[in-house]
């Protein structure tokens, strides 16, 4: 374990979070990893074209037929995704195998089968090729061969995954590994009923957008106004986590919340029937174990980062997610939804809407920064930038794309309180 620097007050240096993994650095992140043209597209060889990724959750198929279309600039292609008529979700290549145009054109819909708009080949929910009009006029066509071509697919708590290699090396479920397995018994079925979400075109590179969004350290600072000593207090002033865990790709934290807040009286109102992420006495035993695992009493939400691009961050009684899309080296699709249980009074729908304000409003002074981010990335000014031991989450996440795109295992050996234990 590395030894503890301290400061000219005896004060320990940052180095807590650090110390339970010896693997990662402390120096500056190199500022050209936001700018660079080939670095961005050795994340696309190496990394998105490689990994699992979030395309969206199970509510928004619920019936035979439905369908839904994710175009994946980073992987230079456009996916359906479709519920078959046994139930069954799955997803292929939005191409048409005539002469490639897009088969569906709409974000979403319900058919009992799909036509392509350019010469009518039709397809059935399995991908398969079902009608060729004027088929007699082509030469020797194999029709049970020219189905839609299909990308791996599976589900984990109602979130849809797919790979762009129909046959991946890894299963989701040991993509997910330890993080996924954490959130055994989380009740994402039931939270999911009610939903909220946003979407815009950030014009700055993924990292710097995803950055923003997995460390605590500014919440004290650009969210001071939205949500004042929600989760500061005099004695976390800079709002250190209660704990972080790392695995190969991914990474959690336990966020501070202050319990001895005094809310707006329009907040206290709200916080009698439910409440986003602010509330004292959580029930902790509705929690599944991997949530919170220490069991803190000043813990409000756990950050869970899945590599590379999908965050889902839990609480008691709500969650919500991002995902951020890379379309340019300086331009990212941003998508946030915040999801709570269908209110059973008048009151929890009020929280509930208060919720999703208070939300709004963080996560509007989170995108306030993005863009101005990258405009001084772009001057070329800075050549490096230097992460605290609470932004440990960032630095592990260069160090995963570092790893990736030099064809460096990710598997990493963590020594937490002076046991060795092998997270996947
Ligand atoms: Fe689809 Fe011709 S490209 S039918």
């Amino acid at each position: 374990m590395t030894a503890t620097a301290t400061n000219g007050n005896g004060k320990a240096h940052g180095s807590k979070w650090h110390d339970r993994y010896p693997h990662l650095d402390r120096g500056p992140v190199r500022a050209e990893v936001f700018t660079s043209e080939e670095q961005f597209e050795l994340e696309r060889e190496h990394i998105f074209k490689k990994v699992w990724l979030n395309v969206g959750r199970v509510e928004q198929l619920p019936n035979p037929g439905d369908y839904f279309v994710k175009d994946i600039d980073m992987c230079q292609t456009s996916i359906l995704v479709v519920r078959g008529k046994d139930g069954q979700i799955n997803a292929f290549h939005n191409m048409c195998s005539h002469r490639g145009n897009k088969i569906a054109w709409d974000n979403q819909g319900r058919c009992q089968m799909f036509t392509c708009k350019f010469h009518g080949w039709s397809y059935g929910l399995d991908g398969s090729l079902r009608h060729v009009p004027d088929e007699e006029n082509f030469f020797d066509l194999k029709k049970n061969t020219l189905g839609m071509t299909p990308v791996a697919c599976d589900i984990w708590q109602g979130f849809i995954f797919i790979h762009v290699d129909p046959n991946p090396q890894e299963s989701l479920p040991e993509y997910l590994g330890e993080l996924g397995t954490s959130l055994d018994g989380y009740p994402f079925d039931t939270i999911s009923a009610t939903c909220a979400s946003w979407t815009t075109e950030v014009k700055a590179n993924w990292k710097a957008v995803k950055d923003a969004f997995q460390e605590i350290y500014h919440v004290g600072f650009l969210h001071r106004r939205s949500a004042p000593d929600s989760f500061t207090s005099k004695e976390n002033p800079y709002s250190h986590a209660l704990d972080f865990r790392l695995f190969a790709r991914h990474g959690s934290a336990s966020v501070f919340g202050n319990q001895y807040l005094t809310p707006s009286p329009v907040a206290t109102q709200a916080f009698k029937h439910s409440s986003f992420l602010i509330r004292k006495n959580f029930d902790m035993d509705a929690l599944p174990a991997g949530v919170n695992p220490l069991r803190h009493e000043e813990w409000t939400l756990d950050l869970n980062v899945i590599f590379p691009c999908f965050f889902v961050d839990v609480s008691e009684g709500s969650y919500f997610t991002h995902n951020f899309w890379p379309i340019a080296v300086d331009r990212t699709i941003w998508h946030s939804t915040q999801y709570f249980p269908k209110a059973k009074t008048a009151g929890q729908r009020f929280a509930q809407e208060y919720g999703h304000v208070l939300f709004r409003d963080i996560i509007l002074e989170d995108g306030r920064t993005l863009e101005e981010t990258q405009t001084m990335l772009s001057s070329g000014a800075k050549k490096e930038f230097h992460l605290q031991d609470e932004e440990i989450l960032v630095r592990h996440s260069h160090d995963v794309v570092n790893k990736m795109i030099n064809g460096q295992s990710v598997s990493i050996d963590v020594t937490t309180n002076g046991k060795e234990a092998a997270h996947a």
